[in-house]
């Protein structure tokens, strides 16, 4: 029998969920987020922010949290972390979340739902902890010390998820461990302290996305600090500028060619994604042109993209009292949410005074 935590299996089951949330949102509690450490840019959006926003407005119920504790797993300052969460929002409403219906709230915010944190930590062992091949990854990028928070996020992440008793998280590959642990963490509370009421928390299921990443303008893993992404938040002179930077190569004839080329191919991968054609299409019809004529019809293909989302994105850093009142009704309600949660956890336990 395959592992339930297979990769092969999640994807089956990942295909399901969403071919049953067309039918069936209103059964699904969507649960995502992002750590305020810099502006989105054009790998989040399609990579999962045009997604969250196909959710909302199927109406399946969508909570989104920035994930501000998980900043300091692996550094050690909180600078520029209230801009941070201001602009995350602001990159949030820009692209079409709607805060009538989606939550979006900062961990930090929310006491009760870092309380799970205790009860959860009792769950899992050292060595599953240690054996998570996320942290370690994450840890060996950062050149940071292995701290105790970044040891243990995963079941912090568990704590985001369950109290709004989420059951489908949109993630990419690298996250499933997280979404097993949750998983594990779920069945062992109902298992443990729910034999004489319901089960406290439902079973969780990663949704996988269905489009490939989107690389960076040099071919690399998009990544503020290659300098080889295109923000949301940038005008389309900034944007010009960074394509116009971008490293490509001596060959005049323009193809698509991952492996060898990686610069061309990371233009063409990114005016693919915002003109819907394909990326041998664009190469095509570029030819001859050269690397100038692809970087024109890049920066053309991106900013007409988001042009409109620009537009609303000025109207919200116009407006701060709005973003932060956002903020605020979020973190409300999930505040709200987390109470009852916590309540029906202590009173699982016994732990009723
Ligand atoms: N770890 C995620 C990231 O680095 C952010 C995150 C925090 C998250 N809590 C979550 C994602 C819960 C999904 C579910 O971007």
């Amino acid at each position: 029998m395959p592992n339930e935590n297979s990769y092969e299996v999640a994807l089956k089951k990942s295909d399901a969920i969403r071919a049953d949330l067309d039918v069936n949102p209103q059964n699904y509690t969507m649960l995502t987020g992002d750590r305020p450490t810099g502006r989105l840019h054009l790998g989040h959006y399609f990579g999962t922010l045009k997604g969250r926003v196909e959710l909302q407005n199927k109406g399946c119920h969508t909570n989104v949290l920035i994930a501000d504790y998980q900043v300091i797993t692996d550094r050690d300052t909180t600078d520029q972390i209230q801009d941070n969460v201001y602009n995350m929002v602001m990159d949030y409403l820009a692209c079409g979340i709607d805060p009538d219906k989606t939550m979006i709230y900062a961990h930090s915010a929310v006491p009760a739902a870092n309380q799970l944190m205790l009860p959860f930590l009792s769950l899992v062992s050292e060595a599953e902890l240690l054996r998570n091949p996320t942290v370690k990854a994450e840890q060996e990028a950062s050149g940071h010390e292995l701290t105790g928070l970044l040891l243990t996020y995963p079941v912090h992440q568990a704590c985001d998820i369950l109290f709004c008793k989420g059951n489908v998280v949109p993630v990419g590959r690298d996250q499933l461990p997280h979404i097993e642990l949750t998983r594990t963490i779920a069945r062992r509370f109902n298992n443990r302290f729910c034999k004489n009421c319901d089960p406290v928390f439902p079973e969780v299921d990663a949704l996988l996305s269905d489009v490939p990443l989107l690389s960076g303008l040099d071919g690399r893993k998009m990544s503020k600090s290659y300098g080889n992404a295109i923000n949301i938040s940038m005008t389309a002179e900034e944007t010009a500028k960074r394509i116009k930077k971008s490293q490509t190569d001596s060959e005049r004839m323009i193809t698509f060619d991952p492996e060898n080329r990686p610069g061309v191919s990371g233009l063409l991968s990114t005016a693919a994604i915002c003109t819907g054609r394909s990326e041998i299409e664009i190469a095509e019809e570029i030819g001859m042109g050269g690397s100038g004529q692809l970087k024109k019809y890049v920066t053309e293909a991106v900013n007409n993209y988001f042009e409109p989302i620009r537009e609303r994105r000025h109207r919200f850093e116009n407006d701060l009292d709005y973003v932060k009142d956002v903020l605020a009704e979020g973190n409300r309600r999930a505040n709200e949410i987390a109470k009852a949660t916590l309540a029906e956890v202590a009173e699982a336990m016994g732990m009723v005074y």
